[in-house]
């Protein structure tokens, strides 16, 4: 079996893994992101391929793939911008990383490497119009039509994130307003949370006690886990988050008809205690509902790997070739 292997880079971690053709994991590793600069990232990566290849004895044949956090120009060579990564703008990512590793690779969007994930091994098997968000920090996404990874006319389609929801809303990193992975995403749920626990100390008990008693310490997770135990207040958060993601996904209806959506990222760990706020309201707002069919809406599978196995896969298919 042909070996390949992926690496996630993202604001916080870079995850690496070398994978197989049928999408298993042989092994892993993973780093802190040593800052944006994506000199440091370039070298953070050859690190962890590197230890991979010792590790797992791959050749100097076996494909690498990349998947970042940013837009990525149609060849996959730049990264144009990154709405959450301050120091990626107009970066020649893919030579940098190609000059430092020795070797071609191929780049694309994090999220459109988890949507192929997902596809090939995934919550999106057999489907061929699948539409992917993943609910982290930000929103990504991805859409796979007709057994393709679709990248738009300049390589930034399907970025979902960035639609705008709220005119005149909150400002976002793209530098427009009222996107959608301000209203959607987990910085979304620390932000409910928070206004929550400030304004209602009683109702944010047990979320103020789960951040050590310091508000600017909570995490997405900790919400999940008071959640998880039933906390009122941290459902409420979900509810409403929820209810963001399926007002988006409802409007994406409208423009892709995709058969399902895949939702994957940190904050989909919660499983029904977002998905199920996320149901209710995309049957709300769906456009002409009752004479249409009407899209599933399911976790994704492959956890936080996705990304790695993805790019994994999409640079052992030599999908240079994008579409
Ligand atoms: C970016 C996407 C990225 C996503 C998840 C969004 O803000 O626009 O390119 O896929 O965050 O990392
Ligand atoms: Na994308
Ligand atoms: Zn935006």
């Amino acid at each position: 079996t042909r070996l390949a292997i992926g690496v996630d880079v993202g604001g916080t971690k870079v995850a690496a893994g070398v994978v197989d053709e049928r999408g298993h994991i042989l092994g892993s590793v993973r780093r802190p992101t040593p800052g944006h600069e994506p000199r440091l990232v370039a070298d953070t990566i050859a690190e962890v391929v590197g230890e991979l290849q010792v590790r797992h004895a791959t050749g100097p044949a076996t494909p690498i793939g990349i998947g970042a956090a940013g837009w990525l120009d149609r060849d996959g060579a730049r990264v144009m911008f990154a709405p959450n990564l301050a120091g990626w703008r107009d970066e020649p990512l893919r030579d940098i990383i190609s000059a430092r590793l020795g070797r071609p690779v191929v780049v694309d969007n994090d999220a459109n490497t988890m949507a192929w994930a997902e596809y090939r091994f995934g919550a999106g098997r057999g489907c061929t119009e699948l539409c992917c968000v993943t609910v982290g920090t930000g929103i990504g996404s991805g859409l796979v039509l007709d057994g393709k990874v679709r990248h738009g006319a300049f390589g930034v389609g399907a970025e979902y994130g960035h639609m705008q929801v709220v005119p005149a809303g909150l400002p976002c990193g793209c530098g427009s307003q009222g996107c959608w992975e301000q209203y959607a995403s987990g910085r979304a749920l620390v932000r409910h949370a928070r206004e929550i626990t400030g304004s209602s100390p009683e109702a944010g008990r047990s979320l103020l006690a789960l951040a050590g008693g310091d508000l600017a310490r909570l995490t997405g997770p900790d919400v999940t886990a008071a959640a998880r135990e039933g906390d009122p207040a941290a459902v409420k958060c979900f509810e409403e988050v929820g209810h963001w993601l399926g007002q988006g996904l409802a409007s994406l209806a409208s423009v892709l008809d995709p058969a399902r959506f895949v939702i994957g990222g940190g904050v989909s760990d919660a499983g029904e205690l977002l998905l199920g706020p996320a149901r209710a309201q995309f049957r709300c707002a769906l456009a002409g509902r009752g004479h249409r069919p009407e899209a599933e809406i399911v976790l994704a599978e492959l956890g936080p790997d996705a990304g790695f196995v993805g790019a994994a896969d999409l640079a052992r298919a030599g999908t240079v070739g994008r579409a």
